[in-house]
Formats: C-alpha cells, structure tokens, sequence
C-alpha cells in the first residue's frame, strides 16, 4: 500500500513536471479586466502554492524514502537507497511530507471556493481553461 502510493506520486511527479515545463512556456490569456488587482494577486500566488505543493510532496516523499533502508519499490521493481539509513532525517522529511499534505488540503479547498464563487459571480473563469490557444 505504501509502496503503490510512492509509485502513483512520482509518477504524478513526473507529470506536474512536465506540465510545469508547458506552462512556463505558454503565458495563459490576461485577466478579464474587471477583475480587481488584489484577487489577480491571490490568484497567481494560489496557483504558485498549488504548484509548490505538488512538487514538494512527492519530492520530500521520495528524499525521505531514500534516508531510510525500505527505500522504494517502483510498481515492485526495487530501487536501492541512496542515502543512509537515517532515521532522524527519514523523520523531518516525512514532517514535511506531511505538512505540505496539510497545506496542499486548504489550498485545495480555498481554490475550489474560489472557482464556486466566480461562476456564481458570473466570471467566464472557466472557459480559459480550453484547448485552444488564445
Ligand atoms: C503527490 C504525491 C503524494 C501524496 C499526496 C502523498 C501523501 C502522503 C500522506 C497523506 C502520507 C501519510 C502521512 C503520515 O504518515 O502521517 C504519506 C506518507 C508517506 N509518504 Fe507520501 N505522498 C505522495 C508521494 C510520495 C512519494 C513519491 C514517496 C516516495 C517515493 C512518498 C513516501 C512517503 C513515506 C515514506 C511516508 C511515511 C510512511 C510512514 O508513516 O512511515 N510519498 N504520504
Ligand atoms: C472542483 C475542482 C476545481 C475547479 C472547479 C477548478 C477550477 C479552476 C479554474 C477555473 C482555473 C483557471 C483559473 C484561471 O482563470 O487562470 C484553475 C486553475 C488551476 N487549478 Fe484548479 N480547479 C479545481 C481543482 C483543482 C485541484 C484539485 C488542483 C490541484 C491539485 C487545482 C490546481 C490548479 C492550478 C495549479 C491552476 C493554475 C493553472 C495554471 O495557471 O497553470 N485545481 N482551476
């Protein structure tokens, strides 16, 4: 069970790397311009944490398991630790582990009511998140 979440997280480590990669190459369309300065703001920095977070867990999950002799099982294919078997560091990494968990969880639920209340304010928010470029 352990192990088929470290295989599931890196490999969603690997896909928000690679989507991160896109992102930063392709500016998203600008604001609608009614939008105040303040939620343009928190919603840039929302997304930034959101990012963090998606990095940071699988990267302090994978670090931490590499300080400790279980190291990982890819989908059962056995990596060999690269680190010592360190139990105090396997601890803080997995303290960070947890508390980007924590972090990651309000953020999710700040960005959802942020999205609930811009369609209920009526912002085409939504219709920016398409295919097609702009
Ligand atoms: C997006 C990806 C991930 C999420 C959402 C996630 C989430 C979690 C959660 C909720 C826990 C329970 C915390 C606790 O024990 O109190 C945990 C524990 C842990 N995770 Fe992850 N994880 C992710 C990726 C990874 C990866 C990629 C690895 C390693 C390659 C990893 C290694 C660990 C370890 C070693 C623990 C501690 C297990 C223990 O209690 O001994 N995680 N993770
Ligand atoms: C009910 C669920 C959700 C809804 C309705 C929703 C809605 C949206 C909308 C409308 C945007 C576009 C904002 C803009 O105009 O630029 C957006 C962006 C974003 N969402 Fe969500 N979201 C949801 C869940 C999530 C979850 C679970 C995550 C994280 C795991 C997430 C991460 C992000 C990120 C990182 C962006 C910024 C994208 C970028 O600019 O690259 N969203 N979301």
């Amino acid at each position: 069970m352990i192990n088929l979440h470290k295989s599931l997280g890196l490999v969603l480590l690997a896909l928000v790397a690679a989507r991160l990669g896109w992102r930063l190459a392709h500016r998203p369309p600008p604001w609608p311009p009614a939008m105040p300065r303040w939620q343009r703001g928190a919603a840039e920095w929302g997304h930034r944490a959101l990012y963090a977070c998606m990095l940071l867990m699988p990267l302090s999950g994978y670090v931490a398991s590499n300080f400790s002799r279980h190291g990982v099982k890819f989908f059962g294919l056995a990596l060999a630790p690269w680190g010592p078997d360190l139990p105090a560091v396997y601890r803080f990494l997995v303290g960070v582990h947890d508390a980007t968990a924590v972090l990651f969880a309000v953020l999710i639920a700040g960005h959802i009511a942020a999205a609930a209340w811009h369609r209920r304010h009526g912002a085409a928010l939504a219709s920016r998140m398409n295919w097609s470029s702009p």
